[in-house]
């Protein structure tokens, strides 16, 4: 089945767009990982993975129909050329909305409050937003599990973003992918604490799609990635049903890591640290060793995720001035 025909079966005949929309999505970060797809014209993952949605951080998306013969696609702004990778993107998503209607044309305007393709998941945030906008648009009614399958076939970690606090992706057995979604957990942790730490927030040069398909091509050390990945995950669902924070940072700290090593070991190499994210790896280290419990993650970009507890927080914004702190589940 490819992406078209996944869509086709939720498009009700008549569904045309009324209304223009406008939606939030926030972005997430993966504990565990997510990396490597079975299936890539689907987005169908290698692993399952679990992550924690940054609340207020993320993209807001309106969508509305123009006359005209083809998109127009803004971000924070600015027209993005209508050739250019990011447009092609959006509009290659839209057209699974629009298949009964492909003479149908829109304009997109999003913002993102985070850096964009920085390895600060605005691929998430952005395909969840702009999911759900089109989901209103065309009066769909899709449940928030069917949105999520949608995303999901827009980027991969989008699946996750479109629900808040702790979400695992299942990765699902089928072959169509239907099974294949974000599920939110019950569970809350009151003071979880996520500081982004900015090293660079410039584009990487290698985006999460293309690192990931060369690390799973080109890495033997990949083949240890699955088994890494559902042992961290395990271990995490303990971690957030015991409340044990240094079990959830050093699970979290770990499989970042070994992901990293993955990348590394790809033909071309792949080391998305600058020397400023090393710096700051070694920091959380010293911190660490001198009693303090904080702990971080990285995805493909240079900068860093810290976790700790609230307990922490003054801290932390001592050691690091400008820390950019969300608490997802409140104080
Ligand atoms: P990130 O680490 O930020 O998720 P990725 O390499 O995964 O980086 O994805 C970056 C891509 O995500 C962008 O090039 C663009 O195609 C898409 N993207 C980012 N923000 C948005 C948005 N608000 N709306 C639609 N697509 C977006
Ligand atoms: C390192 O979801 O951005 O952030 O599915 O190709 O769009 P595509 O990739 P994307 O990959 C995210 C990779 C990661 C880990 C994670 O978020 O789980
Ligand atoms: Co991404």
């Amino acid at each position: 089945m490819n992406r078209a025909e996944i869509m086709a079966g939720w498009l009700p005949e008549t569904a045309t767009p009324k209304v223009s929309a406008e939606h939030f999505a926030p972005s997430n970060i993966a504990l565990c990982k997510y990396w490597g797809k079975r299936d890539t014209e689907l987005n169908l993952p290698v692993n399952a993975s679990l992550s924690v949605s940054l609340d207020q951080l993320g993209s807001r998306t309106r969508v509305e129909p123009i006359e005209s013969v083809s998109d127009e696609v803004w971000l924070n702004g600015m027209r993005q050329p209508a050739d250019s990778r990011f447009a092609s993107r959006v509009s290659a998503f839209i057209d699974l909305f629009r298949s009964r209607h492909p003479e149908l044309a829109f304009r997109v305007h999003s913002v993102n409050n985070i850096p964009t393709a920085a390895g600060l998941a605005s691929s998430a945030s952005g395909f969840a937003a702009l999911t759900k906008a089109l989901d209103d648009a065309f009066g769909l009614g899709l449940s928030p599990t069917q949105q999520s399958v949608a995303a999901r076939l827009g980027s991969g970690s989008a699946c996750r973003s479109l629900f808040d606090g702790f979400v695992e992706w299942q990765m699902g057995v089928r072959e169509d992918g239907l099974d294949s979604h974000g599920v939110r957990l019950e569970q809350t942790w009151p003071g979880l604490c996520i500081g982004l730490l900015k090293v660079d927030e410039s584009e990487k040069s290698v985006d999460s799609r293309a690192g990931m398909q060369r690390t799973k091509e080109t890495a033997h050390l990949y083949q240890s990635w699955p088994l890494q990945a559902a042992a961290d995950l395990s271990r995490l669902q303990q971690a957030i049903e015991t409340r044990d924070f240094a079990l959830l940072g050093s699970v979290a700290e770990q499989n970042a890591l070994s992901m990293h090593a993955t990348m590394i070991a790809s033909w071309p190499p792949l080391l998305y640290w600058q020397p400023g994210s090393v710096a700051a790896m070694q920091k959380v280290w010293r911190l660490r060793a001198e009693g303090l419990a904080v702990y971080f993650t990285m995805d493909a970009g240079p900068n860093l995720k810290l976790l700790f507890e609230a307990a922490s927080r003054p801290a932390l914004e001592a050691q690091f001035p400008g820390l950019e702190i969300v608490q997802p589940f409140g104080v």
